[in-house]
């Protein structure tokens, strides 16, 4: 078993697709281990996204990640950050796979509806960043 974290983000809270996102993960066999919902102050967002700093897309999405609340949770799964990155599908949903989660539902590159870890080296620091 291992762990990845995943946060719905702001365009999907805003639309009501928690509870839809959630479903997905747990027909694809993720057991949520922990959760929370939160407003990101913008150093936080900042904070979380630091490998991003310097791009010219790192104050839109700080703007973004702190715009409405979002809901960081530990996924728990066998291979559970490569599989999780298959299911949310590729950062532009017009690139993401058929059936993904952002294929589904997100809006576009910056408000593509679901953040997940990229390695368990990150996946362990992102946990921390949101459970103690
Ligand atoms: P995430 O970290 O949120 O899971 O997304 P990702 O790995 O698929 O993509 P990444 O390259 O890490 O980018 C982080 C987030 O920044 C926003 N973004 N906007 N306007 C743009 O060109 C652009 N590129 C990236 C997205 O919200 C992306 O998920
Ligand atoms: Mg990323």
């Amino acid at each position: 078993m291992s762990r990845t974290l995943l946060i719905v983000k702001p365009d999907a809270t805003e639309r009501n697709l928690i509870g839809h996102v959630i479903g997905r993960l747990e027909k694809a066999g993720f057991k949520i281990v922990e959760m929370r919902m939160l407003t990101l102050e913008s150093t936080q967002a900042r904070k979380f996204y630091a490998v991003h700093e310097g791009k010219p897309f790192i104050d839109e999405l700080v703007e973004f990640m702190c715009s409405q609340v979002v809901v960081p949770m530990v996924l728990e799964k066998e291979n559970a950050v490569e599989d999780l990155r298959t299911l949310i599908g590729a950062t532009n949903p017009a690139n993401a796979a058929c059936g993904t989660i952002r294929q589904e539902i997100a809006l576009d590159v910056q408000r593509n509806s679901v953040h997940a870890s990229d390695s368990d080296e990150n996946a362990a620091v992102e946990i921390s960043f949101f459970f103690s």
